[in-house]
């Protein structure tokens, strides 16, 4: 079964981050069949787009609502969707709660939404991959959002689509745990997200997980193209619970680490 709006999200992924591309035929070189253990989106708290809003793209699908999460520092509410087919991706949404931020991020993130055409707010699966539909994209305005929240400056330069895919470790064959997938990464001169350690959580945690550092794209501003971090590629290793069953949830302060891929700063 495929689920056409996740191979749209795939498609548009890899064709902006041929980074992906290339580790992806890594793997299939080593003769895997790599399969993704979840994508992850983000948006905004405005009702019209936020968590809930996304989600419809795929609980139509029969995904059902796995988990929630906070994330308190960086001000973001998240929630995972589980698939009914296991191989199938699990579906991570996040959304930034934007009153807690300056007026000025408030009403730059109020006016993309609405940027947004309503045809896209009624067509969620067309919206997933809409890009940024606000066209007077700022460099100027981008720097400024950066200081304040990092997901919020890449909301605006890219809007919707999705923010990384997560190779799933467990269903491959030569690889057995998240050291191993960085060894052979670093091996081919990828780049690795270094942030509080290459490999985030703990088989304690029952989830293990590396990143690479985002690629980098140029995206044109109202100033003249800018080069600037755009998405990376995610690794996952799960464990057994206390129940003997896969770990199927998320850990907040290891995907805190890992939202610090698309750091300019990197
Ligand atoms: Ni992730």
């Amino acid at each position: 079964m495929t689920i056409k709006v996740l191979d749209n999200l795939w498609d548009q992924y890899v064709e902006s981050n041929p980074h992906v591309q290339e580790i992806y035929d890594l793997f299939v070189s080593k003769g895997e069949k790599p399969i993704n253990d979840h994508i992850a989106l983000r948006t905004l708290d405005d009702p019209r787009v936020d968590n809930n809003a996304l989600a419809k793209a795929f609980t139509k699908q029969g995904y059902k609502l796995g988990g929630h999460y906070d994330f308190e520092v960086k001000k973001l509410k998240a929630i995972h969707l589980e698939p009914e087919d296991p191989n199938q991706p699990k579906v991570f949404i996040s959304q930034l709660l934007i009153e807690e931020f300056s007026p000025f991020l408030q009403k730059t993130m109020k006016a993309c939404v609405e940027a947004i055409p309503s045809k896209l707010l009624n067509d969620v699966d067309a919206l997933l991959t809409s890009g940024a539909t606000w066209s007077y994209r700022s460099y100027n305005t981008y720097q400024k959002l950066l200081e304040e929240s990092e997901y919020a400056a890449w909301f605006y330069a890219f809007g919707y689509r999705a923010n990384h895919f997560t190779m799933f470790i467990n269903q491959l064959k030569n690889f057995n745990d998240v050291t191993e997938v960085n060894e052979f990464l670093k091996d081919h001169g990828v780049k690795l997200n270094t942030s509080g350690g290459e490999v985030k959580g703990t088989p304690a945690d029952h989830l293990e997980q590396s990143s690479t550092l985002s690629g980098t794209i140029d995206v044109k501003f109202i100033e003249g193209t800018k080069t600037i971090p755009c998405c990376y590629f995610e690794f996952a290793k799960r464990y057994a619970d206390e129940n003997g069953k896969l770990y199927q949830g998320f850990v907040a302060k290891s995907a805190d680490k890992i939202f610090e891929s698309t750091n300019v700063k990197n």
